[in-house]
C-alpha cells in the first residue's frame, strides 16, 4: 500500500517546498496530489500558461522519491473564463446562476466550458503525460460538490432534450412513458419539455427521475471526455476521480466504470452529520472525535463494490475539518484509527487531506498533517506511528476482501423513492443501512453492488427495496437464484417500471414469478403501530411498513393475523425470500442465521470487525477498553486502538 498527501504548493513560497519534501519523506509519503484547483495559476489569462512552478514541484519532490498525481483543475474555472463566458456558469434549481468566488461554478453541458476544459486538460497531459515522476490523474474534484450535480441552465435544457430523444426516439413514446396525459402535460415537440426546476412545485416523478438520470449522465459524459484525452496522451498513467462516499445525486457505478479504480474522500466527522436524521447510533457510545464507523463503513462497502476491487482514499481526514456540525480536534490515535479502518475495508492507498493547514480563505479553519505554522500536528505524528506498523498494514491490504453477502444498491431506486417517499421519513439509504448494519454488528463482511456486478462470489444477495424493475434485473436475479443463490427482497420491491410508472401487473410486478406470491396490500405504519408475527425463524413484531402476500408457489414463513408477510420460494437450486415489513436488526440476524450466514465474532457496540483472509481486524471506536470474542479467543482492545488477529 501507499501513503500520499494533498499538497498545495501554490499556497506557499517556493523556498518552503524542500522542507515540505523532507518532512514528507520522513513520514513515508511517496505521493502528492496537486493542482486540482490551480487553473488560474496555470492559466492566469486566456492566452498565457505558467508551467514552471509545477515543473519545479514535480521535479523537486521526485528527487525525494515522491511521485505526483495531477488533478485536472476543472473544478475551479478562473475569472477570465467566467467573466468572458457567463454561459459556463452552473444554474441552481431556483434558476439563479452561480457567482464566481467559490468552486464548482460550471455546467458540464456548456459547450464553451467543454471547449476550455478540453484545452486545459490537453495542455496539461501533453506536458506531463510522459513525465517519469507523474503516475496518474484525478479528474476534476468531487463531482456534485457545492450542490452542483443538477444544473438548470439552457445548455442543460437542450442537452436534456437530446438525451430524451435518444432514450425515447418518438415524443409519443415519452408521453406514454411519463404518463404525460395526467394534468395535461402531453408534449408535441422535444423543445417544449422543461427542466423540473423549483418553479414547479408538483413535478411529474417520471419527468424528474429522467432529469436526475440525465444530470448524472452529464457528468459521466463530461468525465469520459477527460478520460479520452488523458488516455491518449498518458496511456501508462492511472486515471480516477474522488467521490464523496454516500453522496446521493450521481450514480457512482456509472462514473467508476471507465476508471482504473475508484477513490473517495473520507471525512468521518463530517459525513455522518449528513445522515443523522436516518441513522443515529447513540447506543454505540463512540468517542467524541471519531465520527460514526457504521456510516463510514457503509461508504467504504460501496466504494469497494463500485468495481469489486481495492480503491483509494484520495482525501483522508487527518485532524479537524471545518464543515461538520462540531468539528472537534482529533486526539492522538484517531487519524491512525481511521487509516486502519480504511485499509481494513479495502483501500490500498491513503492520501491525507491536507499537507499543511492553510492560512488562506475558505479552509483556514481546516487542519492538515502540519499546523498553519508548519510544524507537525496530530495527523503527522499518527502517520509516523503508522509507519512503525507498516509491514502489518501492507500485509493486511494485500489480503483478500471476500464477503458472503452483497446488498443490491440502485441510484434509480434511491432517486425514485426520494421523489415519492410515501411516508415522510422513508429513506432508501436507511433501508440499505439497516440490513448492512445488522450484519456489520455481527462482524460479517458485506459489499454493496449494483445490477451489473459479478454475483458469483456471494451466497446471499439482499435487495432491501428493488423498487424499479427492468428485464435485465429480473434475468440477473433469476440466474443468480437458479444457480443456488439466496435472494432476499424487501418491501416496495417491483412496484415501479423503468420510467417510474406503477406497474400494471399484480405486485410485485415483474418479480412476481420469482417471488412465487402476490403482494395484495401495502401500507406505511405509524410509529406506535406494530403487528404481532407468527414465525418459526424470527420473533417480535412487524412495523414501519407492512405488506401482505398471497402465496402461489412460495411457502408462508411468517404471518400476522391478517395474512402472510414473509415468503420463501424455491428457484432452481436457490431460493427467494420476500420480507413484507421493515425488519429490525435482530430479525435480520435471525433470518441470516437461518440461512447459515453467521459469524463467531461477539462484538460490543462501538467495535468494528472486518475479516480479511485469515485475519480479523478489530477497531475500537470508543473511549473504553473493549473485549471481543473471536470463537474461543478473547481479545481486549485499548480505547481507539486496533488489533489484528490471525485466525
Ligand atoms: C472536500 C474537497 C477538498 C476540501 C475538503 C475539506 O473533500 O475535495 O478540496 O475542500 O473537502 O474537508
Ligand atoms: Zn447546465
Amino acid at each position: 500500500m501507499r501513503f500520499g498527501i494533498c499538497y498545495y504548493p501554490e499556497h506557499w513560497p517556493p523556498e518552503r517546498w524542500e522542507a515540505d519534501a523532507q518532512l514528507m519523506q520522513q513520514a513515508g509519503i511517496t505521493l502528492i496530489r496537486v493542482a486540482e484547483f490551480a487553473w488560474s495559476v496555470i492559466q492566469p489569462t486566456a492566452d498565457q500558461y505558467e508551467w514552471q512552478w509545477l515543473d519545479d514541484v514535480i521535479a523537486l519532490f521526485g528527487r525525494y522519491g515522491i511521485d505526483t498525481m495531477i488533478g485536472t483543475p476543472t473544478a475551479t474555472p478562473p475569472i477570465w473564463l467566467t467573466r468572458q463566458h457567463p454561459d459556463i456558469l452552473h444554474v441552481d434549481s431556483n434558476l439563479q446562476p452561480r457567482e464566481h468566488g467559490g468552486r464548482k461554478h460550471y455546467c458540464p453541458n456548456s459547450p464553451t466550458y467543454r471547449a476550455h476544459s478540453h484545452t486545459i486538460v490537453t495542455k496539461m497531459v501533453e506536458r506531463y503525460g510522459q513525465h517519469p515522476h507523474v503516475v496518474g490523474w484525478q479528474i476534476d474534484n468531487e463531482f456534485g460538490e457545492s450542490n452542483s450535480a443538477r444544473c438548470y441552465c439552457t445548455h442543460c435544457e437542450a442537452a436534456f432534450h437530446q438525451w430524451l430523444r435518444e432514450r425515447y426516439s418518438a415524443i409519443a413514446t415519452l408521453n406514454e412513458a411519463w404518463g404525460a396525459v395526467f394534468w395535461s402535460q402531453t408534449y408535441s415537440e422535444w423543445a417544449q419539455i422543461p427542466l423540473p426546476s423549483d418553479n414547479n412545485p408538483r413535478p411529474n416523478p417520471s419527468h424528474k427521475l429522467d432529469y436526475y438520470r440525465f444530470a448524472s449522465d452529464s457528468f459521466v459524459s463530461y468525465q469520459a471526455e477527460q478520460i479520452a484525452i488523458l488516455r491518449t496522451h498518458a496511456p501508462h498513467h492511472v486515471v480516477t476521480h474522488n467521490y464523496m462516499g454516500l453522496f446521493p445525486e450521481l450514480d457512482c457505478f456509472d462514473l467508476a466504470r471507465p476508471l482504473d479504480f475508484a477513490a473517495w474522500d473520507n471525512y468521518p466527522t463530517g459525513f455522518p452529520d449528513q445522515w443523522r436524521d436516518m441513522i443515529d447510533d447513540t447506543q454505540a457510545n463512540y468517542a467524541y472525535d471519531v465520527g460514526d464507523p457504521g456510516v463510514m463503513g457503509l461508504a467504504h462497502a460501496l466504494m469497494y463494490g463500485l468495481k469489486q476491487r481495492p480503491y483509494w482514499v484520495m482525501e483522508q481526514q487527518c485532524g479537524h475539518i471545518n464543515w461538520g456540525k462540531m468539528n472537534p480536534r482529533s486526539r492522538p490515535g484517531t487519524p491512525r484509527l481511521w487509516t486502519w479502518h480504511a485499509v481494513a475495508e479495502g483501500a490500498d492507498t491513503i492520501v491525507y487531506f491536507r499537507w499543511r493547514a492553510t492560512v488562506l480563505a475558505h479552509e483556514n479553519y481546516h487542519s492538515g498533517l502540519l499546523k498553519q505554522d508548519g510544524t507537525p500536528d496530530v495527523g503527522y505524528r499518527d502517520l509516523l506511528m503508522l509507519q512503525q506498523e507498516r509491514a502489518l498494514l501492507d500485509e493486511t491490504a494485500a489480503q483478500p476482501n471476500a464477503a458472503a453477502v452483497a446488498i443490491l444498491f440502485s441510484y434509480d431506486d434511491l432517486w425514485a423513492q426520494e421523489l415519492q417517499p410515501h411516508r415522510h421519513d422513508w429513506h432508501y439509504l436507511q433501508a440499505i443501512y439497516n440490513w448492512y448494519d445488522a450484519l456489520r454488528r455481527q462482524g460479517i463482511n458485506v459489499h454493496l453492488v449494483n445490477d451489473t456486478a459479478d454475483l458469483a462470489p456471494y451466497s446471499t444477495l439482499i435487495a432491501p427495496s428493488a423498487h424499479i424493475v427492468t428485464d435485465p434485473l429480473v434475468a440477473k436475479l433469476t440466474e443468480y437464484a437458479q444457480k443456488g443463490g439466496t435472494v432476499i427482497l424487501g418491501v416496495r420491491s417491483g412496484f415501479k417500471t423503468e420510467s417510474n410508472r406503477v406497474t400494471e401487473r399484480p405486485l410485485p410486478g415483474q418479480l412476481r414469478d420469482l417471488v412465487g406470491a402476490t403482494v395484495v396490500d401495502w401500507s406505511p405504519l405509524p410509529d406506535n403501530v406494530t403487528v404481532t408475527l407468527s414465525c418459526n425463524i424470527l420473533s417480535g413484531t412487524a412495523g414501519y411498513w407492512l405488506e401482505h402476500l398471497e402465496t402461489e408457489t412460495a411457502e408462508a414463513v411468517a404471518t400476522t393475523a391478517d395474512g402472510t408477510v414473509l415468503t420463501r420460494n424455491q428457484v432452481g437450486d436457490g431460493q427467494l425470500f420476500y420480507v413484507g415489513w421493515w425488519p429490525t436488526s435482530g430479525q435480520i440476524q435471525d433470518l441470516m442465521a437461518h440461512l447459515g450466514v453467521t459469524s463467531d465474532v461477539l462484538l460490543p457496540a462501538g467495535v468494528v470487525h472486518k475479516r480479511r483472509g485469515e485475519r480479523s481486524i478489530l477497531l475500537n471506536f470508543t473511549d473504553q477498553v473493549q473485549v471481543v470474542h473471536l470463537g474461543d479467543r478473547v481479545v481486549s482492545i485499548a480505547p481507539r486502538d486496533v488489533a489484528v488477529v490471525t485466525r
